[in-house]
């Protein structure tokens, strides 16, 4: 390989991270860092890395959107996604309802790891996140076999074009997940790789904070 992966460097200037800062729940500081990387036009901000194990324990990753945060079961606040529940993430969900989603900022220098347990969201919330889709990204949704193998593209295109005209209904296979985390960690890159991490972990009724080594 022509580059020098090993001598690639940045160096991380920014303002460290302040235990004084974050309150006693984790989402609204989460929420801040969210809206500041949307402040600053970096492309698509609510791109996650969602993480997920086989039956066999091998995990993968894989983007996706985060595309609202809302309230879980037990009261606590989560970030959704959507998805084809019979795809290879969804396969995955319905045998270990546990994950964790990565927002990388690199532009900043940031990144917010959450891991928790994974709810299905209702029928009606999912109808409610699908009618906002272009129409165009709701046949989409419904004439993908996401995770199938494809003997080729035209076969896709095919079943896109035959749909093209149908009024767009929501397959009972296509809809949320909302990922409910007990443990949350903010990163910030510092000045000589002493970078800042301030971590969450949900024990009970509170959340008890921690600063980690870098
Ligand atoms: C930036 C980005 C955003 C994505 N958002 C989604 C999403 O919200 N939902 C989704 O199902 N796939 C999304 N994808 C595609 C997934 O990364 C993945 O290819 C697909 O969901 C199939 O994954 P699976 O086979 O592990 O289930 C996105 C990909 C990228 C690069």
């Amino acid at each position: 390989m022509e580059i020098d992966l090993a001598r690639m460097r940045k160096e991380y200037e920014d303002a460290g991270l302040d235990e004084a800062d974050f309150g006693p729940e984790p989402m609204p500081h989460f929420e801040q860092w969210l809206s500041a990387a949307h402040e600053a036009k970096l492309v698509e901000p609510n791109a996650m890395v969602l993480s997920t194990v086989d039956p066999d324990g091998a995990p993968t990753g894989r983007w996706v959107l985060c595309k609202g945060i809302s309230t879980g079961a037990n009261g606590q606040l989560g970030v959704e996604f959507y998805t084809n529940y019979n795809s290879q993430k969804g396969r995955h969900l319905a045998d270990r309802p546990v994950a964790s989603v990565t927002f990388g900022w690199l532009a900043v220098n940031r990144q917010v790891r959450m891991q928790g347990s994974i709810e299905v969201m209702t029928a009606e919330e999912s109808d409610i996140y699908f009618a906002k889709r272009p129409p165009l990204s709701q046949i989409g949704a419904m004439v993908s076999d996401q995770s199938e193998v494809l003997a080729d593209r035209s076969v896709l295109e095919a079943a896109f074009a035959a749909a093209e005209s149908e009024t767009p209904v929501r397959p009972d296979h296509w809809g949320g997940y909302r990922l409910v985390p007990n443990v949350i960690e903010f990163w910030q890159g510092r000045r000589s790789r002493l970078h800042d991490r301030i971590r969450y972990t949900h024990n009970t009724d509170n959340w008890i904070i921690d600063r980690l080594a870098p």
